[in-house]
This record gives C-alpha cells, structure tokens and sequence, in this order.
C-alpha cells in the first residue's frame, strides 16, 4: 500500500471511529430493535382499508404514511390526519430513529410494530365482537413461536407498542360475557409485562402510558414551525371562549357540562374588551375530524378553549388548541393532568391550563365565562406564551424533515424517551442486569 493511500485510510477510518464513538454516546441506553412482524400483524391491515365493519373508509387516511392528504394543494405542513393512524405515524418515524439495532440482545428496547387498533375494529364494530377475548393472541403464539427467547429475555418488561385509541377500548374484563365494550387485550396476563402506549390511559393503569393525539399539523422543517408559531402568536384574540365538539345540541336531559357550556354561551352578555364572549363550532357527527380548518381559525381568535369530557375524558381537541395558542380549560384532572406526563408537566398545568372542576359548574352554578373574565390580562398573556413554548413538544413532525427541525423533541422524541425511562425503571425494580 502507498504511503499516501494509507494516510487516506487511516482518515477515514478516524473519521469513521470518531463518528460511531459519537454515536455509541448519543446512543448509550437508548438502543431499539424493531421485531420483524408478518404483514398480517400490519400492512395488510392496511391493505382492508376499505373493509372495516364501520361507517368510514379509511383508506383516505393512509396517505403520507398515515399523516393523510393535505388539506389542499398548496398546505405545505397541514394534513387530514386521522388519530387511529397513529400507529402508522409512529411506525414511519420508528425507521428513521437514530438508534436501531438489528441485534434484539443488544437492545434496551423491543418495538413491535403490531397496529393493534386497526386489528381491533372487527372486535370493536364487527361480526368477531363477542370473541373479544381474543384480540392479540395471535400476536403472542407468534412472538412464542418465533425467536421465543426475545421476548423471554426480560419476560417482555422490555416490549413496548402503540394502540392508537384510548385504553378503555382494550381492557375489556375477561369476565364480562359477553363482553360490553373493547377487546381485553390489556387484560390479558399474557401482555401484563409490556409498555402501550395509548391516546388515553386508565386512572390506574400498569401497561399503558398516554401520548398525544396526532393533530394536523406536520411541519417538515424549523422554518414552516417558526411561521406557525409567528401566526399564533401574533393572533389576534377577539373571542374570550371557545368550544369545538360535538354532544352540544340535544342529547340526554340530565344536567352534564357540555349542556352547561352550551346554555352559558347562548345568553352572554358583552365585554369591553373581547368582541365575543363565547363561541361554540358545531363539531356534531364528526364534520370536523379530518377539516382542521373548520375549528383551527376559531381557535386562533380564541383566549381560552373548553375542553369539556365527553364519552371519554380526554380530547384531540386538546393538542389543537395548544397548537393555535388558545389556553386550554379542563374540567377534569383525567382530561390531560394525569395522562400525558410526558408532554404536559403534570406540575405546570397552572402555568398554561385552567382548571374549573366541573361539579362546581353543573351542580353548584359556578359560570366559566366569569371564572375566566376574572383571570387579569397579563396572566393571560402569561399562560398564552407557556402554551405557545409547548407547541413543538405536541406535534408529530413530518417524517423524513430537516436536520434543524430534529434538534426539537417532538410528541414521538419524547414517547421514546418516556417508553425507555420506563421500561428501565421496570428492570431495575425487577433486578434484571441491564
Ligand atoms: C382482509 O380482508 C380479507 C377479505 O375480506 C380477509 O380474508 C383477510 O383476513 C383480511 N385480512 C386481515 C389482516 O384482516
Ligand atoms: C390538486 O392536485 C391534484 C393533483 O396534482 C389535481 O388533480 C387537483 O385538481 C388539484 N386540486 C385543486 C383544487 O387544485
Ligand atoms: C353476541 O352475543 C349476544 C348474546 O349472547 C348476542 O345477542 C349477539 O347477537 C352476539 N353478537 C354477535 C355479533 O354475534
Ligand atoms: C410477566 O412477568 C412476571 C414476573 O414479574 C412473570 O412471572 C410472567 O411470566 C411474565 N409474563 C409473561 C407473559 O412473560
Ligand atoms: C339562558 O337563556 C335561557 C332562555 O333563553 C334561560 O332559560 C336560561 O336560564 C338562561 N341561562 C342563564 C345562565 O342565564
């Protein structure tokens, strides 16, 4: 070898080495190996897009990796993206995490890239709904069959997956037959040991952890977010209070909060300070689930939006609203206190949320729009520019975006990090040498 071919090996190989050392540090603890899955476990879930025993077609909603269509043509960041993609969404992401493993026993973590909640529709809507048992017993005589001792090297305390709908829809009792709502998949002993992660967890639960719903907002670069966040910011606020949802007009006669939001909107009287007190955007049938449109311009003139429980405590409407700047309202700690720890501080709620318990409003006839004209000016602005800070903690990025916009963790980066603190918080209790 030539003196001067050596010199440029040995570069290369300096280069090469201070590279993977860099890696090996930024990658210590946080190794990831993704189990290689049949298709039936996930694409060809996708495949029966069109076959789901329910009134939509998904099928719309796979574009772009699960981020949906854009809204229109010329939306560089804004998508029609549907929440129960986000097992899609995350799997999209999983590819491009900077730590994977190929080898299992070198990795901190296990990811099975199994779209649980697709695979639970049939069980959910379908002819399979008294079988409910069995959803993601397959998936366990798979993982016991093939490479069993992966899963049997931490008894899977180290297998984490995402379910992209709340965790009441898996935890059906085993006993109930038959069964009521939701498949028992969180039930089962055989997945006791697991990390899920879910849109909404149980009050007490062991398995899963909360994570935000996906919005429709998926910017690809720092730029389109730093336009975002200008907007918002700059935002004019005319509206005191703002409620997007449906479960509004008519329904049960018994008294419930959205009844109470509904009557305290409709005889408002004026401010000298906000052009409208109340606004309500008629979210009913779910003509607002893939048109951010309809409720992201509302939100950006509002001060305060309601997040009231509905038929589940927590909201997609939530992120959304954090996203346009609009300070939420929860009238329940389930409704996001005690569910996205890893999103939201559980200790800052009061920095950037308000809280108005909702028995003093339904049963006492404590009024919101008073609580929240009371709250003085420069505390809003206050509250207004913590909820602007958590906004790039919420999105979901696009897939695939620039190497600026990736020095700020987002909704998955903090999954991650959340999923790996657990799972090794869990070994440590159970003394597994890690
Ligand atoms: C997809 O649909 C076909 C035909 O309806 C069915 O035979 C198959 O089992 C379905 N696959 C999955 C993974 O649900
Ligand atoms: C959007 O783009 C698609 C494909 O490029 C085109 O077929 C469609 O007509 C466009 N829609 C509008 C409203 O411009
Ligand atoms: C489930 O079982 C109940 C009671 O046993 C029965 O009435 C119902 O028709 C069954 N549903 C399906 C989808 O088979
Ligand atoms: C879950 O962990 C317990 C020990 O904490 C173990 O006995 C059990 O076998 C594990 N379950 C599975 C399905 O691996
Ligand atoms: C609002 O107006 C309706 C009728 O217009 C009345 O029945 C109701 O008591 C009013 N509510 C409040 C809070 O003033």
């Amino acid at each position: 070898m030539s003196k001067r071919c050596a010199l440029t090996l040995l570069l290369i190989m300096a280069v090469w080495n201070s590279g993977s050392s860099e890696e090996e540090e930024e990658c210590k603890n946080r190794w990831i190996h993704i189990r290689k899955l049949p298709s039936r476990f996930n694409l060809d879930l996708l495949a029966n897009c069109s076959e789901y025993p329910m009134l939509d077609d998904l099928c719309p909603y796979l574009g772009n990796h699960g981020l949906g269509q854009k809204t229109h043509n010329r939306s560089r960041s804004w998508y029609r993206t549907d929440s129960s993609m986000l097992e899609l969404i995350f799997h999209r992401r999983m590819l491009e995490y900077p730590c994977l493993t190929q080898d299992p026993f070198l990795a901190n973590a296990i990811y099975l890239p199994y779209y649980a909640g697709l695979d639970a529709l049939p069980y959910l809507y379908g002819p399979e709904s008294n079988s409910s048992a069995l959803h993601g017993l397959h998936l366990f005589h798979f993982l016991q069959q093939d490479n069993p001792q992966i899963w049997a090297r931490h008894m899977a305390y180290d297998h984490f997956l995402v379910m992209a709908r709340p965790a009441l829809d898996f935890s059906q009792p085993l006993t109930n037959d038959p069964p009521i709502w939701g498949t028992s998949f969180l039930e089962l002993p055989q997945f006791f040991n697991i990390t899920a992660l879910t849109l909404e967890a149980r009050a007490w639960s062991w398995q899963e952890h909360a994570v935000p719903y996906p919005t429709s907002f998926h910017p690809a670069n720092l730029g389109l977010l730093e336009s975002w966040l200008t907007r918002a910011r700059r935002s004019k606020r005319s509206v005191l209070a703002l409620f997007a949802g449906g479960g509004i007009s008519g329904g049960s006669a018994t008294p419930n909060i959205r009844r109470s939001i509904r009557s305290e909107c409709e005889n408002t009287t004026v401010d000298s300070y906000y052009e409208k007190l109340c606004e309500i955007v008629d979210c009913s049938s779910g003509v607002c689930e893939h048109d951010p449109i309809r409720f992201m311009r509302p939100m950006l003139q509002a001060s305060f939006c309601l997040q009231p429980p509905g038929d589940t405590p927590t909201r997609r409407s939530t992120f959304d609203a954090i996203l346009a700047g609009c300070i939420p309202v929860f009238f329940e700690e389930l409704s996001a206190k005690s569910q996205y720890g890893w999103h939201l501080p559980e200790n800052e709620f009061e920095e950037f949320s308000v809280f108005i318990p909702k028995e003093e409003v339904v049963f006492k006839g404590l009024k919101i729009l008073d609580v929240l004209q009371r709250i003085p000016r420069a505390r809003v602005r206050t509250l207004r520019e913590r909820v602007l800070k958590l906004i790039p903690s919420v999105l979901y990025r696009k897939h695939n975006s620039s190497p600026g916009l990736r020095t700020k963790k987002d909704a998955f980066d903090l999954a991650i990090d959340g999923t790996l603190d657990k799972i090794r918080s869990r070994l440590q209790d159970l003394d597994f040498v890690i």
